[in-house]
């Protein structure tokens, strides 16, 4: 079969380990795909940085390496509204299927973006953007597609449950462990995004979307953030057996006259020590999901962090290329908004 040809946008925490799984991995890469996956750019904003890879490769132009003919897949991992948004809805509509990890813009563009995609008959793939290496989009968009799912609750950022499970353990700085984070690769480019709850309530908009096919954007979510959240807190905390963790809530509610409404929050929450959440420390992150049939679900694994993310921008990238090569599409448009939920905005 012929290449599969990829252009990585960005080259950063993430960008980088997507690089290097792609060239490590290739020989496994093209029997799982049944084409060879060949890497054509990278496209960086500063050229001058040392980056380890043939510097051919590398450009400051991702315009220009969407639109050429030999780049099937687009992987953005630039982040933040602009350019993404432009870059990915040009590469969706010049037939180019696209791998993202970016929350922030499909937080209140995934609608925009998934209309591209159908209309140029393309994948438009983003299970990286909700807590990093763990699967949660595809089992809410495919696994669970024949339930009904009712809630979908738990801990979707890792630079603050970090922070929090080291403020609680042995009593750490507030900003030096915040620090920390970012240097871990862990943080957003703006901190801010994570320590205000901007981050988890762009997750929670994708899964509420998600989980209930309905529009939640980022401003439908009640959001509160850990920037106040002392260890006198923590200790506090622990005096009623309980701790602190970020909690990102979406539940779908149904009034006594069958009106279903949604309804999406996040805010740091007494845990008590008993319930599982309460245990899950660091980066990591975990999602319990219910839904009539199945009941309770919990996926748990690192949330953040280079590798951990590529490898699931690597699996969204597989699944393009075996569609570029076998034919079919992934999710379709429907799955993103069928019901006509109205978001309840804050609770
Ligand atoms: P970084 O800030 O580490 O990397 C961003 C990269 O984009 C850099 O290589 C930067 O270039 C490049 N870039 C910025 N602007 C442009 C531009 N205009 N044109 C071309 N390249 C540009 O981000 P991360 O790797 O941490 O995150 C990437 C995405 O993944 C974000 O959407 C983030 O929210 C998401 N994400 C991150 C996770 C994590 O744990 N870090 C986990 C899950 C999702 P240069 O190197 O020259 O500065
Ligand atoms: N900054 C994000 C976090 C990255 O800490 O969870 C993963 O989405």
């Amino acid at each position: 079969a012929r290449p599969i040809g990829v252009a990585v946008l960005g080259m950063g925490n993430v960008g980088t380990e997507v690089v290097r799984i792609i060239t490590d991995n290739a020989n496994d890469l093209e029997a799982r795909v049944g084409a060879p996956v060949e890497l054509r750019g990278v496209a960086v904003r500063d050229l001058s940085k040392p980056r380890g890879i043939d510097p051919s490769l590398l450009t400051d132009k991702p315009e220009e390496l969407i639109t050429r003919d030999d780049v099937d897949i687009v992987v953005e991992l630039i982040g933040g509204i602009d350019p993404p948004r432009m870059l990915i809805r040009e590469a969706l509509q010049g037939g180019k299927s696209v791998v993202t990890a970016n929350k922030a813009l499909l937080a209140d563009y995934t609608g925009e973006l998934a209309t591209a995609a159908a209309g140029a008959k393309v994948d438009l793939y983003f299970e990286a953007a909700v807590a990093g290496a763990i699967p949660v989009i595809r089992p809410l968009m495919q696994s669970l597609a024949g339930d009904t799912v009712t809630r979908v609750a738990g801990i979707v950022n890792g630079t603050t449950n970090f922070i929090l499970s080291a403020m609680d353990a042995d009593g750490s700085d507030y900003a030096e462990t915040l620090a920390e984070a970012g240097r871990l690769g862990y943080a957003e480019a703006d901190p801010t995004a994570d320590v205000e709850g901007y981050d988890a309530a762009a997750k929670a908009a994708i899964l509420a979307s998600i989980a209930f096919h309905s529009r939640v954007t980022a401003l439908n979510v009640y959001r509160e953030g850990i920037s106040k959240i002392t260890t006198h807190d923590l200790e506090s905390a622990k005096a009623l057996d309980c701790t602190v963790k970020l909690l990102s809530i979406c539940e779908r509610i149904v009034d006594e006259d069958g009106t279903q409404r949604i309804s999406a929050r996040v805010y740091p929450a007494l845990v008590p020590l008993a319930h599982p959440l309460a245990s899950v420390n660091g980066a990591f992150n975990a999602v319990v999901v219910e839904a009539e049939n199945a009941g309770r679900l919990m996926f748990y694994g690192q949330g953040a962090g280079g590798a951990p993310t590529a490898s699931a921008v690597l699996g969204d990238m597989v699944m393009a290329a075996r569609n570029k090569v076998h034919g079919g599409r992934g999710p379709l448009e429907s799955t993103y908004a069928s019901l006509p939920i109205a978001p309840m905005g804050d609770v």
